[in-house]
């Protein structure tokens, strides 16, 4: 019998080892199954002597229920001991933060997004979006819009100048977005209803300019547009910009060398508060230059000053950001800080459209 005892201990043994269930079943095969330790020594059985089998039937029946429990308790141990390591691995601490949602955490820049105003509104006024190049001529960003050569104009634009390249034509930095106005009107007929938003450069950094700034440039051509055009366009503007039902504008002489006569404009605004409210109070504030385009830049641009004319602006993005948004300092635009686009950046889903709100 001793036999019958050794093997069961082995076995028991072989049990208590198996790490895994792919380990029991191997124990469970080379015991029970077909060929196993205990079936082959239950094939001895039809070989031996009644009497020898009636003692030894019992204790191998007894061997094999053993077997089996003992592998069914160790299968029930070793499933809550797997299940006990996945609740520990893959514990989920509901007390973390949530992580944000990338398009809750992306900004959209303030100046993409009072550019993006802008289109809208004049989009809705049938106007369309040209753009010219940074690195401009000093042709079209001077001569052409009637800067005759020496004339101080040019100088009060503080221009970067680049080192001439292979042909001597020379090249600046725009210093205003103005240059485009010849540019289109050289490859398009009128009538021309176009705004250009564009980078413009000038040598001159302090809390309210920087060396690289944004302006908006308007030009309608056609063979009738007149000041009063001029007014309606930029009023409607500057209501729809501000989203105030009305607004005072204030239209005074000035001087620019592409427009005659040349107007500047200021709104009425009231700047007692924290922050500066238009369409009411008493001062004023300077938004934009404006005029009707000169007849050098019409002939500049290849049209005919007799039979086209038109009216041109010219605004200030970065500024006009400053006064709607009540950012005190225009460095920090171009610091890429992340804590200032957190909190004066706009979501990128909120479009700005005229009929869903242009800044909600
Ligand atoms: N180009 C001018 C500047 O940068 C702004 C300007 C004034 C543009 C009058 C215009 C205009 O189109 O008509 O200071």
């Amino acid at each position: 019998m001793t036999d019958i005892a050794t093997l069961e201990s082995s076995i028991l043994a072989e049990i208590d080892a198996a790490a895994s269930e792919d380990a029991l079943e191997a124990v469970r095969v080379g015991s029970l199954g077909k060929k196993g330790s205990i079936s082959e020594q239950m094939k001895t059985l039809g070989k031996m002597s009644a009497e020898e089998r009636q003692t030894k039937g019992p204790l191998l029946n007894g061997l094999k229920t053993r077997i089996a429990d003992a592998i069914t308790g160790r299968k029930d141990i070793l499933k809550r001991e797997g299940i006990e390591a996945r609740l520990v691995n893959e514990q989920v601490d509901v007390t973390l933060p949530v992580r944000r949602d990338p398009l809750q955490a992306g900004r959209i820049h303030p100046i993409s997004q009072v550019m993006d105003e802008i289109t809208a509104i004049f989009a809705d006024m049938g106007f369309s979006v040209a753009e010219g190049p940074d690195i401009e001529t000093d042709y079209y960003n001077f001569t052409a819009l009637n800067f005759p050569e020496g004339h101080p104009a040019r100088e009060m634009h503080d221009t970067f100048f680049l080192n001439p390249g292979e042909s001597d034509e020379k090249l600046v930095l725009r210093t205003h977005t103005s240059p485009v106005q010849i540019r289109t009107m050289e490859t398009q007929k009128p009538p021309i209803r176009i705004v250009i938003p564009g980078k413009t450069y000038r040598q001159d950094s302090d809390a309210t300019h920087s060396a690289m700034f944004h302006q908006l440039e308007g030009l309608v051509v056609d063979e009738k547009s007149n000041i009063a055009n001029l007014k309606w366009t930029l009023l409607e503007f500057c209501k729809a910009f501000f989203e105030v039902d009305d607004i005072n504008m204030r239209f005074r002489p000035s001087f620019f060398p592409f427009t005659e006569p040349s107007l500047e404009v200021d709104i009425q605004c009231d700047r007692s508060g924290a922050e500066v409210k238009f369409g009411e109070g008493d001062d004023w504030m300077e938004i934009l230059g404006s005029g009707m385009v000169h007849p050098n830049v019409l002939r500049a641009g290849g049209l005919d000053p007799d039979v086209y004319q038109g009216f041109a602006w010219g605004i200030g993005i970065d500024r006009i950001a400053m006064l709607k948004y009540g950012m005190p300092d225009l460095r920090p635009f171009f610091e890429a800080d992340q804590r200032w686009i957190d909190h004066y950046g706009f979501r990128p889903l909120d479009m700005p459209t005229l009929f869903g709100g242009l800044s909600s």
